[in-house]
This record gives structure tokens, C-alpha cells and sequence, in this order.
């Protein structure tokens, strides 16, 4: 474990990135905190300062699928002193839907929160980091990452999305000083899930996580080093059989398909 790094998160405010943000504080000389509502993040900032005397902490308010929002997230990341060592994309919607009923502006919000927003922002900051043995890009992706799920396939296209991402760009990045990581959750009790989602993953049994759970997971991976963390069980499982043997998990997972559906049409899914 290091100390002492300059820390850029994105989706600060969330379940998840409240918990990221308390586990990095030890490592971290200075985090900049991004996300969309000002106040929520001033609030989150002062909680941080009034506990940690000795940490610089600082914010920056933006919608990151908009080109001005990225800018400000860069520009609040040149102020780093020496430039930032660690981005943790965060920032994330989900949208548990019916595919068909799901409306375009919706599928376009997922995808370009998921998947555009930290591909750019990657891309916008990298000249900016300072490489390092401790320096990485962390991207949080899912568990639907690796296992497409019916009632989350706008959802599944991002996170699959973001591994190869992170795939492509660690291969790119080799011997650079600068680590690609991916981090796939399973559910966690975040506001993220709608009601909906919450009583879908009731009624199959699916295990939760607590965003702390998260939150150890990831200084686990910075520490290990290694390219790709899964959390949960049964779920790592599923996703090594996805990858030999497709077509069992494609059966089981279409059999769910009918109460999958009778929840997305139920208030707090989206199934139109
Ligand atoms: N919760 C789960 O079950 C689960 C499971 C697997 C993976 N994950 C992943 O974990 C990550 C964090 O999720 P969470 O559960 O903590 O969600 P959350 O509680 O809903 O928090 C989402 C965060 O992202 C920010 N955000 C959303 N849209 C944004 C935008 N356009 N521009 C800038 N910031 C934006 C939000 O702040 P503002 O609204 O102020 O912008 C908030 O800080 C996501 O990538 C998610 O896909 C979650």
C-alpha cells in the first residue's frame, strides 16, 4: 500500500463511490470528487476535510457525457500537483428495461454514461498522469460485464463494452507505468437499482453486496495488481461458464426471460 497519491474519482456522490472514497483516503495526498450535484458533492467534501485534516480535497461538478462537463473534470485534474496517479471511473446509470420497450433516449443516456463518458474522459486525462508503480486506471464495470442479462441489454452492451476497453487499453498501455484495471461488481445496494431491479433480484434469489464490500474489492485489485476482479459467488462461477459453455447459461437465463419481464412492467421498471 502507498500513500500519499493523487486520486481522481469519478460518480463520487453514489452508493459506491462514497465507499471508494472513505477506503482511498489513506492512500490518497489529494481526490478530486466528480459527479453532477454540486451540493452533494460540497456536503461529501467537508465530511471528508472535517475527518481528514491533512487531505486536499477537491470537487468538480459536471455531466460527463457532455463535452464541457469532461473538460472540467480535466482542467480540476491539472491542478493536481505532479497531475493525477489513479482514475477510478465510477460514474454509472443503470436501466433495468424491457430491450423493446426501453426508448432510445434512454439506450443513449446508458451507453453514453457507461461507456462513452470514460472512454473519453480516459482518453482526456492519460497525457495528464503521472506514471508510476501505483499509478492505474480503474474502470468499474459489472458482473453483466460477462454475463448478458435479459432486462439489462442496453446495461450488458456498456460494461461488456468497458472490458474490452480496459483489455485493449492495458494491452496498449504495457510497460507505460500506467495500469488498466476492471472491477465488476455483482448487485449492490445502491440507489442505482430501481425498485423494480430490487425485487427482480429478490424473487431469483440474487446476492447483494454492501458498497463497503466494493470498496475492499478495490483496494484489493490496486494492491494485487491484477487486470480483472469479479465479486461474488455463485457469480464467478457463471461467468467462467459463460465463457466455456454459453449455451447452458443462454438456456438457463432464457427460462427467467417471462419473470424478468413481469418486472420490468411493474413501477420503478421500464418495460413502456
Ligand atoms: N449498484 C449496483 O448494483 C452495481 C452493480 C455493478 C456495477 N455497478 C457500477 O458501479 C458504479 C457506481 O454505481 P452506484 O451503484 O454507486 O450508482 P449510484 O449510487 O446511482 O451513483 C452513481 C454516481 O454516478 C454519478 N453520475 C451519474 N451520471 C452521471 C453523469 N452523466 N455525469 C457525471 N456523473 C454522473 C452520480 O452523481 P450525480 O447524479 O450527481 O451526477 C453518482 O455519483 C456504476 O458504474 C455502476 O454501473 C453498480
Amino acid at each position: 500500500m502507498t500513500a500519499g497519491l493523487n486520486i481522481v474519482l469519478t460518480g463520487a456522490t453514489g452508493g459506491i463511490g462514497r465507499a471508494f472514497a472513505s477506503a482511498l483516503v489513506p492512500r490518497a495526498g489529494s481526490l478530486l470528487l466528480a459527479a453532477r450535484d454540486d451540493g452533494r458533492l460540497q456536503a461529501m467534501a467537508a465530511g471528508l476535510r472535517r475527518e481528514n485534516p491533512a487531505l486536499q480535497v477537491s470537487t468538480v461538478a459536471g455531466d460527463l457525457c457532455s463535452v464541457p462537463g469532461r473538460a472540467a473534470v480535466v482542467e480540476a485534474a491539472r491542478a493536481l500537483p505532479g497531475g493525477p496517479e489513479l482514475l477510478v471511473n465510477n460514474a454509472g446509470v443503470g436501466d433495468f428495461a424491457w430491450f423493446a420497450n426501453e426508448s432510445e433516449a434512454d439506450i443513449e443516456r446508458v451507453i453514453r454514461t457507461n461507456l462513452l463518458a470514460p472512454v473519453l474522459l480516459t482518453r482526456a486525462l492519460l497525457p495528464l498522469m503521472r506514471p508510476g508503480p501505483h499509478a492505474a486506471v480503474v474502470n468499474v464495470g459489472s458482473i453483466l460485464g460477462d454475463i448478458g442479462n435479459p432486462g439489462n441489454v442496453a446495461y450488458s452492451t456498456t460494461k461488456y463494452a468497458l472490458r474490452g476497453f480496459s483489455e485493449a487499453l492495458r494491452r496498449e498501455l504495457h510497460g507505460s507505468g500506467i495500469r488498466v484495471q476492471y472491477l465488476a461488481p455483482r448487485a449492490t445496494r445502491t440507489a442505482l437499482n430501481s425498485a423494480a431491479q430490487d425485487a427482480l433480484n429478490a424473487e431469483l434469489g440474487n446476492g447483494s453486496d454492501t458498497p463497503d464490500t466494493v470498496a475492499r474489492a478495490l483496494l484489493a485489485l490496486l494492491d494485487g495488481h491484477r487486470a480483472e476482479m469479479h465479486l461474488g459467488w455463485p457469480e464467478r462461477f457463471f461467468v467462467r461458464l459463460n465463457r466455456l459453455l454459453p449455451s447452458v447459461v443462454d438456456r438457463a437465463l432464457g427460462k427467467r426471460a417471462a419473470v424478468v419481464r413481469r418486472h420490468a412492467a411493474t413501477k420503478g421498471g421500464n418495460a413502456g
